[in-house]
């Protein structure tokens, strides 16, 4: 196995880093006439501006103006929320008139500052448009407005026994129009794929205000260039995404769930051959914690789903769910995994805990999904979302660690913690590398370009499903020729020649 040491430096070098700040000369400001414009399309509830001619308290636009983890600030004076497909149009159309800005925003719960605007682009909200258009319970295609909660939408498809082919730990405030426009992963992809399968058509208002239905309800269509590919994954720079059709998956009959703890990282990997041997096709799932981050849930309330004795002095954990159609043969197949986990003349883990009802079942889960919170919980978090080879997940967060160690950056003065978590089956590490007391540059230029290198070195990407959005767009050439972005660049002149759409996010 590939080591890296303190002393080894990333053989990946970039002349190119910088962190280069857009302008946008080309781009005008919102003003009061832009305004009277756009209460002539929208109620008056649904324009929030801090201009003279609405006045909303600067306190009730601040929430649109600041991401998730507090890391990304923007400058946006006015914020719309449109209700229906025909007001997103006729706004897109005036900002492309007047050369406007626009920053198209879910539920805010991204992480990499793709919702944020740089400066004073116009934030337009997707959150009131949110009805369900139709759901047809026997080919589990449900139709909706971006807008729309993940979770409400899971809620509405739950009585007819069907799931969303994706779930993650923002699902009670991302939407499903900003699931698509990440092309988010979660904690389901390695069951039913990425939304670039399960998405079969996309209602997008592009940046000349001009509607692209393409909400097809069919499994198969290959009537020429899959457009609506582009916009998934598109974080907004190519059009707005009023619309979604989705294929959702039958409910399982039978859910599972097994919690292990493994004396050392090296384990992981014979461990999830040896699970995927033995349970095959009802695997659904397969995720890893650090022992940083376990200790850390715990100490912010998640679990304990083992005592302390049992854990002992187990390096890292492992949360195996299964999905299958019989509760008794899925049991089976698990006591039996467990069984000869733990007899096994090398064991593979310390020890684990088979969920034994619903309530057991979710807080396992729980301490999975909530590390999120916590690490927002202990201070800033620089967060990595980083593709690599799973050979390499400790490696990779160790190197870093020791990088802080060596730079004296490491402890309660600056980084108190770095951990990694992620989706082993997906081959996805969150790293996450916590400044106990806020964001520094000095910080950053110790992680950055170090990190990316590191990835770029392992042939690995540098958002494995988070995004580019401002926070990576100086580093997309780690994961990307020069001619993929070049490619790119063309895309993205052809949807939007004027440069509104997003501006100064994805592409450097
Ligand atoms: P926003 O944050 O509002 O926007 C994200 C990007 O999409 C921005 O660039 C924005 O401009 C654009 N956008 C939003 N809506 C539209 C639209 N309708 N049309 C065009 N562009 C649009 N991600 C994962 O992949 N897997 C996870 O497991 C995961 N877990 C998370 C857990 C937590 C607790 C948090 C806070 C985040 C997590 N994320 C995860 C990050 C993830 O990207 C988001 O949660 C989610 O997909 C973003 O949806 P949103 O509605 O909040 O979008
Ligand atoms: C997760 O898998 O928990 C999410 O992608 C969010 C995170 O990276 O913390
Ligand atoms: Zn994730």
């Amino acid at each position: 196995m590939l080591r890296l040491h303190n002393s080894i430096r990333p053989a990946f070098r970039s002349r190119r880093w910088a962190h280069n700040i857009p302008t946008f000369s080309h781009l005008n400001s919102v003003n009061e006439e832009d305004i009277a414009h756009f209460s002539s399309i929208l109620a008056p509830t649904s324009i929030l501006s801090t201009l003279s001619s609405v006045s909303t308290p600067a306190d009730d636009i601040a929430p649109y103006n600041v991401d998730w983890m507090g890391k990304y600030h923007g400058q946006a004076n006015s914020v719309l929320r449109p209700r229906t497909t025909q007001q997103v149009s006729e706004i897109v159309k005036y900002c492309a008139q007047r050369k406007i800005g626009i920053v198209p925003q879910g539920g805010n719960t991204g992480l990499v500052g793709g919702g944020i605007s740089l400066q004073k682009e116009i934030v337009l909200s997707l959150g009131a448009m949110n009805n369900v258009r139709s759901f047809d319970p026997v080919s589990g295609v449900l139709v909706a407005d971006a807008g729309c909660i993940l979770q409400s939408l899971s809620e509405y498809i739950a009585p007819h026994n069907h799931i969303m082919p994706l779930d993650l730990g923002a699902k009670g405030s991302c939407q499903i129009g900003g699931n698509i426009s990440t092309n988010a992963g979660g904690l389901r992809l390695l069951r039913y794929g990425s939304l670039h399968g399960t998405v079969l058509g996309l209602e997008v208002v592009l940046p000349d205000g001009t509607i692209l239905d393409q909400l097809s309800t069919l499994r198969k269509d290959n009537t020429g260039y899959d457009l609506k590919q582009l916009f998934i994954g598109g974080e907004g720079t190519l059009g707005i995404v009023t619309g979604v059709s989705i294929l959702t998956p039958p409910a399982p009959q039978a859910t599972n769930n097994i919690f292990l703890a493994l004396p050392r990282f090296d384990n992981v990997l014979p461990l999830f051959q040896t699970v995927k041997r033995q349970l095959g096709e009802i695997m659904s799932a397969f995720e890893y914690i650090d022992r940083t981050a376990y200790d850390m849930g715990l100490q912010h309330g998640l679990g304990p789903l083992l005592s302390a004795d049992e854990v002992g002095d187990s390096q890292c954990f492992v949360l195996v769910e299964t999905s299958g159609g019989n509760q008794d043969h899925d049991l089976e197949k698990l006591n039996n995994l467990l069984e000869s986990l733990l007899t096994a003349d090398e064991p593979l883990i310390n020890t684990g805990v088979l969920s034994q009802s619903p309530t057991q079942f979710n807080s396992i889960w729980a301490l999975r999904e909530g590390l999120t919170e916590c690490v927002q919980k202990e201070g800033k978090p620089y967060k990595y979302d980083v593709s690599v080879p799973l050979a390499d997940f400790q490696n990779v967060v160790d190197a870093v660690r020791e990088r802080m160690i060596s730079k004296g950056l490491y402890g309660d003065h600056a980084i108190s913690k770095v951990m990694g978590y992620g989706h082993v089956g997906d081959g996805n590490l969150h790293l996450n590398v916590i400044a106990k007391h806020g964001y520094r540059p000095e910080l950053e230029a110790a992680l950055e370009p170090f990190i990316y290198e590191i990835v770029a070195d392992r042939k690995g990407s540098v958002s494995a499903e988070h995004g580019i959005g401002s926070m990576k767009r100086d580093a997309l050439h780690y994961s990307k020729s020069e001619v993929s972005i070049e490619w790119m660049r063309k895309v993205k002149q052809v949807f939007d020649p004027l440069n509104i759409m997003n501006p100064g996010k994805v592409l450097p």
